[in-house]
């Protein structure tokens, strides 16, 4: 069988767990690496072994060789990308999030509809080992109806900075780099159920706290401590049709003890943690039970959920599939994302009915 020749776009931080899983993937090849920057783009084709390079996304997509996409732009640039991509013919793995609006993501669903064309989604959490063993206790009934879920990913120092920190490039601040990720995997979890109404606050106090001294953090590669424009931290209530609520709250700078982590789920018969590590929670016989799944692998890994999660995409392009995150589920967490912004704007519930 022939292999999918891929395309990667945007040779960043995110493109070497792109490239390093379609390397270990035997029915994918890579053909193509594009970045802005050339030097960046030549890099990874060479580490990768990609016969061309290019430093216009439009020359990529042109070439007739490349029968599918990976995304790791900055995300304003995702949905238009992803949209030239797929009239282009092309598959479309992209980066979260799928964009940084409802309409430029309906756009993208649009395409999707129009050229048939596959479009998966990196909610690369919905492909680790963790979630799919916690997914099967779910599917199964043994947490009942999941009623509640809370999710924290608390940074007290950690605003990137870059295009991270520009709201013009990123659409936002941790709500849309973490908050996408919370909200997703929560609301997978629960079974994707129908938003009602969302009500959120962000607050920018604290700014990227630049002057904090003797403590490291990430910084992006084009760091510039006068640039931010983005959030410090955000909060939402979201209201689901089946009854369901979920609560987020995200940050990137917050006078917080310690950084945090925390997915629980709440159902009528048990509950869930999934992150700092896979925990479940039930009861038999009177007896309340603290369940440790005895597996190799309790916390989310990095490396592997993105080799799953492009074994699952290369997979699906081969053999005409549908995919575990698909363009619809992009566009539901879009909804829910710029509602939280709409609503602290607004100071009031954005309702969907
Ligand atoms: N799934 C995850 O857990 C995860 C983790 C990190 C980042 N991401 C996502 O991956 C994307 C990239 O993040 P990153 O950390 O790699 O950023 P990065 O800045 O390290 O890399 C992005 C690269 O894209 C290039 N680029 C930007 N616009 C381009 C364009 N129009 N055409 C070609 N190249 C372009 C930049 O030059 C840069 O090299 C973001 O959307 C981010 O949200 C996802």
């Amino acid at each position: 069988m022939r292999k999918l020749r891929v395309g990667l776009i945007g040779a960043g931080s995110i493109s070497d767990f792109h490239l390093g899983a379609y390397l270990k993937n035997a029915q994918a090849a890579i053909e193509a690496v594009c970045d802005t920057n050339e030097q960046r783009a030549r890099e990874k084709a060479e580490k990768y072994g990609a016969a061309k390079v290019y430093t216009d996304y439009r020359d990529l997509l042109a070439n007739e060789a490349v029968d599918a996409v990976s995304i790791c732009t900055w995300n304003h640039s995702h949905a238009e990308i992803s949209i030239a991509a797929l009239h282009k013919g092309k598959h479309v793995l992209v980066e979260k999030p799928l964009s940084i609006s409802v309409e430029e993501a309906m756009q993208v669903e649009k395409a999707v509809q129009q050229t048939g064309k596959l479009l998966q989604v990196g909610f690369v959490r919905r492909y680790a080992t963790n979630t799919q063993i916690l997914k099967r206790f779910i599917d199964a009934g043994d947490l009942g109806e999941i009623y509640y879920a809370k999710a924290s990913c608390l940074r007290r120092l950690g605003n990137p900075g870059g295009w991270f920190a520009d709201k013009k490039r990123s659409g936002g601040g941790p709500l849309l780099d973490l908050g996408v990720h919370m909200i997703d995997i929560c609301w997978y979890l629960m079974g994707c159920p129908k938003v009602k109404s969302v009500s959120g606050n962000t607050y920018r106090k604290l700014g990227n706290r630049a002057n904090i001294q003797n403590l490291s953090f990430y910084r992006a590669a084009d760091y510039d401590a006068a640039q931010n424009t983005v959030e410090d931290l955000a909060n939402a209530m979201i209201r689901f049709e089946n009854g369901a609520s979920l609560m987020v709250d995200v940050s990137f700078t917050l006078h917080a003890k310690q950084d945090e982590i925390a997915v629980k789920l709440y159902g009528e018969k048990g509950g869930a943690e999934i992150e700092p590590e896979l925990f479940i929670v039930s009861e038999k016989h009177n007896t309340i039970l603290n369940i440790t799944p005895q597996v190799d692998q309790l916390t989310f890994n990095f490396e592997e959920a993105f080799c799953k999660e492009i074994d699952h995409f290369v997979d699906s392009c081969i053999h005409g599939g549908h995919t575990l995150s698909p363009v619809q589920d992009g566009v539901e967490l879009m909804k829910m994302l710029c509602a939280i912004y709409e609503s602290s704007n607004t100071g009031k519930e954005i309702r969907f009915d």
